[in-house]
């Protein structure tokens, strides 16, 4: 503890995530940036001082969540006779402004997601009642600039922001208007948060982007020379000492370049797991969404992937009824689905967004049509998601312990493969990678037996 820390009375903080795994690396970038303002986190908003909601706008349900949960955070900002602060982060924060404020008084600050490192000289201005309430401007590279290098890490696994924002505006998506232009982070200054993370007892490392593998980060200093890809960079965050596992999350076909899938290949630490939206099994809607491949292309990209490293889990993103959508369109996603075999997926109804091309286009999918869709496809990705855990009992998997189980003298961690593995062991295994021989499994995890421990790499 420095003596910022310790400085001030402690305020609560309690911040709400919503969304994406981009959103629970800035929502803890917001703890680190507040910690020397003497905010301690609090485990419910009725004991917080300050309240962020960092939201999601990616479908309309979660941004309806949003306001509900406004509505509950500003009667207990009524009981605590209106010491409570509440800021709104995040997507929907950027995409509706003031109108925000407009809708729910009691909100008392609207920060973007390029604006987290404004928060302290915000919350001071909300505190003086004096100036703008409001920070939705796009400036990503401040944003990388002023925030800490150095991290607090929570637990053995971390994710990492190596890029921000996406220029390939799929016509049902908002994320190029609410977190703005691509722009990828420096190599040096990546390099400097993963070493503060592998020193605090980080193991796993997950890079994150919204369009990851679109990275194209400065050249260390020593080096200089072009841009780095997200190949060259996973192959040096594998050197940092500490770090035995890396991910990457979420890349689009479209970049998913050949040094990136030889990586797969050749960096043990790279984890046989590939998150990689398809959205749609027709080569019509993909073109309608903007996508820039086809179902082919895809396949191709598959098979590459599996031939540099044969066992790879598959996940993907799909959506459903988007407009246009046929019965034989989404009998081609479903055929794409069949063919390729994924560990795990997340499927949508389309939603309609507002301001994006897609929700202006002709041949809207009723409703109980879409649902339809959706049970359809979700029973098939379901069916291959417990045929893929099944098919790990009797191997001998290594994983990486993140915590206490649910039951004394259990403790659970991850799989190579992303799955969840719960066996009995000590404590003091969390933050070792232990090998596991599975023993069981169902549709979100698997169980084991604790074989022994691996030492942390040099
Ligand atoms: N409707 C439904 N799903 C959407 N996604 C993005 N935009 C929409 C939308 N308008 C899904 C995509 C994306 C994931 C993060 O959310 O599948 O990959
Ligand atoms: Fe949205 Fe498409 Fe960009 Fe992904 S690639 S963030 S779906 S616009």
């Amino acid at each position: 503890m420095n003596s910022t820390d310790t400085a001030k009375t402690p305020k609560g903080l309690f911040i709400r995530t919503y969304g994406c795994q981009m959103n629970v690396y800035d929502s803890e970038r917001m703890r680190d940036v507040l910690r020397p303002l003497g905010y301690a986190p609090v485990d419910g908003p009725e004991h917080a001082d300050l309240v962020v909601v960092n939201t999601c706008h990616i479908r309309e349900k979660a941004t309806e969540k949003v306001y509900s949960e406004l509505g509950q955070l500003k009667k207990l900002k009524e009981a605590s006779g209106g010491r409570m602060t509440i800021a709104v982060a995040g997507c929907v924060a950027q995409a509706e402004g003031e109108e925000l404020i407009r809708r729910q008084p009691a909100v008392d600050l609207v920060l973007g997601p390029q604006a987290y490192h404004k928060l302290p000289e915000m919350i001071a201005r909300a505190s003086r009642a004096v100036g703008d309430r409001l920070e939705t401007e796009f400036d990503t590279l401040e944003k990388f600039d002023a925030l800490p290098k150095a991290r607090n890490a929570d637990g053995p696994a971390a994710f990492l922001s190596v890029q921000e924002g996406c220029d390939k505006f799929c016509t049902f998506c908002v994320v190029p208007y609410t977190r703005g232009a691509e722009l990828s982070r420096s190599v040096d200054d990546i390099t400097v948060e993963a070493r503060s993370l592998a020193a605090q007892g980080v193991r796993e490392i997950s890079l994150l982007g919204q369009n990851v593998n679109a990275f194209h980060g400065a050249a260390p200093a020593i080096e200089g020379g072009p841009d780095w890809t997200l190949g060259q960079l996973c192959r040096h965050i594998a050197k940092i000492g500490g770090i035995d596992r890396i991910r990457y999350t979420t890349s689009h076909p479209r970049d998913m370049d050949d040094d990136l899938i030889a990586a797969h290949g050749d960096t043990p630490a790279m984890m046989p797991f590939l998150h990689l939206p398809v959205q749609s099994g027709s080569d019509r809607i993909l073109k309608a969404m903007n996508r820039g491949h086809t179902a082919g292309e895809f396949h191709e990209i598959v098979a590459k992937v599996r031939d540099a490293r044969p066992g790879i889990a598959l996940a993907s993103d799909f959506i459903v009824g988007f407009p246009g959508e046929t019965d034989l369109d989404f009998e081609a996603t479903m055929e794409l689905v069949r063919r390729t075999g994924f560990a795990i997926a997340y499927s949508f109804k389309y939603s309609q967004r507002p301001g994006t091309p897609a929700a202006e286009m002709f041949g809207q999918v009723p409703e109980d049509v879409k649902d339809a869709r959706l049970q359809a496809l979700q029973a098939l990705l379901r069916d291959q998601q417990t045929a893929f855990n099944a098919d790990q009992i009797g191997q001998t998997l290594d994983i990486l312990v993140t915590g206490k189980g649910r039951m004394a003298g259990q403790v659970h961690g991850r799989s190579p493969y992303m799955q969840a593995v719960h066996f009995d062991g000590p404590p003091d295994l969390i933050g070792q990678i232990a090998s596991v021989r599975i023993i069981g499994s169902s549709l979100n995890s698997l169980t084991g037996e604790f074989i022994t421990a691996r030492e942390a790499a040099a």
